[in-house]
């Protein structure tokens, strides 16, 4: 079918946190660069953003800061939308789904699918916090993964093992709202029956086993061959989308409202310009092509959950295609913003200008794996290729048409083979790097574009205009024409990657009004002989090293490094008395054998002497030891604690071992060795 428009999203961040450079990179510079490329082939495209409003960070972010959720979503909604338009991120329509028109579009898709009698309402199982008062999202709750021992997995996923469960079968669950023990209750809830799509699902992701990203495919395939099962789509929460026809607190899980985001940003946006109806255009035609940009972290809800409810209405079309990313880090480590391991977009624009980082972001784009933002990249990106290849280039050919032809376009003579090479080259690089965008690589795309304005720096030195001015002006004149045909060009092909540059050249070359600004341009136009330029402009500024430097160790600074410390640290438990204490049983032991547990890269077992008897325990050390140091050690161990068991291994106590979020587990040992079976008190 002949595509005759296109639709881009890009993932709604949360409204709770300002976006960093990992967010651009991953979802959000891509999506421009692609529809920036799109608009100069003349596509009909329609970019699509805006924030996430509800869920339960929101509310617990609110919590945290004691203002009201409002509080919070105004201000980095507005936030997030600046800092999207100084790094020149262009969307259609930047929504919000806290809008009335959101809340409508997704109870309009909620009743419908109830109408259809799509839903279930059946009552599960739940970790409720007596002291929250609330039930437990699964990322708010963590406890020991039930299938490899882990003990810090949260309520959906495991993080060492990849396995899905559900949040009640963690073993010892513990609530991060409040450190309190969870307790199981009952919650009816909605369900939607992802399950049932199982098989359209499976069809729809073979068709597009041709293009879709390895990585895409890889998570998407592991969910299927899993087998897909109802999923719950409403929580008792009071922030979010109410759930139509229930009075007693109950929204719209987060995920199935906020996937609707999309199509109610494109409602908003048809409403804006006068024509309400065209977000069918866009969302209910078979001629329209769908991209959805993402992180990795979001593929699920965008290759299976979304395109089932779309099946599910008829009619509308589902992503062809969901680039996800995987994540940027920041010199070596992820970013937080609790360590001060963050670079914030507002400030860093503050002083730099946006073009450099969309530069450096899109060749270290994460496209097939995890990369890193490095400082000193940056300066070399900045410094060694835009100022030095592309600025110079264009630096150099406008100094000069100022200087020698009174800065106009300087009248073409007969074109050698090399002219003619150079020129024929616009249409080589326009093929390469459109093929580039169409196939979703991005990084390829810009290393093509910046070969041409290398190329262009080569045609201007070989040709030694500053000789060829005194001893062949024709010559020289033609070499100044091809190389001003070179920066239109250029302005043209850099504009996905480079707008805000882009503009500085078109500004420079004053283009005639006939000049086409599109992506085949370059191929068919040429400036005019005798077309008078505006003035040059400053392009890029070099970075010095001092700056670079400083920079650097701006990074987990200590300010960020107390604050973060401080916050990353659970809250202090209730007070207990000395009774409650005394009926915990610690003993000191020697650890006579020690050896990992096979298929877990956590867990250790050991086999611990506590004078009277010995005990296997098993314990999550596996990162920080290696078997072997441990054996001989005295450590002390909670001796009546109820044994479970890990990985089909009964563990009968625990070891005491302290830990951050970064740091540790470090098992405690005494400081001179005491007879095994000593009380600890
Ligand atoms: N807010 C989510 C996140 O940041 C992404 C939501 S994408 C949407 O991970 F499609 F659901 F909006
Ligand atoms: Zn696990």
């Amino acid at each position: 079918m002949q595509q005759k428009r296109l639709l881009v999203t890009s993932a709604l961040p949360y409204a709770n946190g300002a976006i960093h450079f990992g967010h651009l990179a991953g979802a959000y510079l891509p999506a421009d660069m692609y529809v920036r490329y799109q608009r100069l082939k003349g596509t009909d495209v329609l970019f699509i953003g805006g924030s996430d409003e509800h869920g339960v960070s929101i509310l617990i972010s609110a919590q945290k800061e004691g203002v009201t959720p409002k509080d919070i979503i105004d201000r980095y909604h507005e936030l997030n939308k600046s800092a999207f338009e100084r790094v020149g991120i262009s969307f259609d329509n930047y929504s919000r789904t806290s809008l009335p028109i959101h809340h409508e579009t997704a109870q309009e898709w909620f009743t419908a699918f109830r109408d259809q009698n799509l839903l279930t309402r059946s009552s599960e199982q739940q970790l409720y916090d007596p002291e929250a008062k609330m039930f437990l999202p699964d990322r708010f709750v963590v406890g020991t993964c039930p299938h490899c021992g882990y003990d810090r997995a949260y309520g959906d996923q495991c993080e060492n093992c990849s396995k899905y469960y559900d949040q009640t079968e963690l073993i010892n669950p513990r609530s991060l709202l409040s450190d309190a023990d969870p307790i199981v209750r009952e919650a009816e809830h909605w369900h939607f029956p992802l399950g049932a799509f199982q098989e359209k699902l499976e069809a729809y992701v073979a068709s597009h086993e041709k293009d879709w990203k390895e990585n895409v495919l890889q998570q998407v395939r592991s969910w299927l061959k899993a087998g897909l099962s109802d999923r719950p789509i409403s929580r008792d929460l009071t922030w979010g989308v109410k759930v139509p026809g229930e009075d007693d607190g109950k929204v719209l899980y987060v995920w199935f409202e906020a996937v609707l985001g999309y199509i109610s940003s494109t409602k908003e946006w048809a409403e804006k310009s006068g024509t309400p109806e065209r977000w069918r255009e866009y969302w209910c035609r078979e001629d329209t092509k769908y991209v959805a940009f993402i992180g990795k972290d979001n593929i699920v809800f965008h290759c299976l959950m979304f395109p089932a409810m779309l099946m599910a209405r008829d009619g509308y079309v589902l992503p062809d295609n969901v680039p996800a990313n995987e994540f940027l880090n920041l010199e070596g480590k992820k970013f937080s913003k609790s360590q001060g391991w963050s670079i914030e977009l507002q400030d860093f624009l503050d002083t730099y200008p946006a073009d450099p980082l969309r530069y450096t972001l899109a060749m270290n784009m994460p496209e097939t794996r995890d990369s890193d933002f490095y400082w000193k990249d940056f300066q070399a990106r900045n410094n060694n290729e835009l100022a030095d290849i592309l600025g110079n280039f264009v630096n150099r050919t406008a100094h000069f048409v100022d200087k020698h032809f009174d800065n106009a376009v300087p009248e073409a003579g007969a074109p050698d083979t090399v002219d003619e090479a150079f020129l024929a080259s616009f249409a080589t690089t326009a093929e390469t790097v459109a093929s580039n965008y169409e196939r979703y690589r991005f990084r390829d795309a810009v290393v093509n574009t910046m070969n041409l304005a290398r190329a262009a720096n080569k045609y201007f030195n070989d040709r030694e205009p500053w000789k060829t001015v005194k001893s062949d002006r024709a010559v020289c004149a033609t070499t100044l024409n091809c190389s001003l045909q070179a920066i239109y060009a250029l302005s043209v092909f850099i504009e996905p990657v480079l707008p805000f540059t882009a503009q500085k050249l078109r500004d420079f070359l004053r283009l005639p009004g006939d000049a086409p600004l599109r992506w085949d341009g370059p191929a068919e136009y040429r400036l005019p002989s005798g077309h008078r330029l505006g003035e040059k402009a400053l392009l890029f500024e070099k970075i010095d090293d001092k700056t670079v430097e400083a920079e650097t160790a701006k990074l987990g600074g200590i300010g960020a490094h107390e604050e973060g410390a401080q916050r990353s640290h659970p809250p202090l438990k209730p007070q207990i008395t000395i009774e409650d204490f005394m009926r915990i049983d610690l003993r000191t032991g020697t650890i006579r054998e020690a050896e990992n547990v096979p298929k877990s890269n956590k867990l250790i077992r050991i086999i611990v002497d506590i004078g009277s008897e010995q005990r296997q325990i098993v314990a999550g050390i596996a990162m920080q030891y290696k078997p072997e140091d441990l054996i001989g050690k005295q450590i002390i161990i909670v001796a009546n604690l109820k044994p479970a068991t890990l990985f089909g291994i009964e563990s009968q106590g625990m070891l005491l071992a302290g830990s951050t979020e970064d740091e540790g587990p470090v098992i405690l040992t005494p400081l001179s060795v005491l007879s095994d079976g000593a009380q600890v008190k």
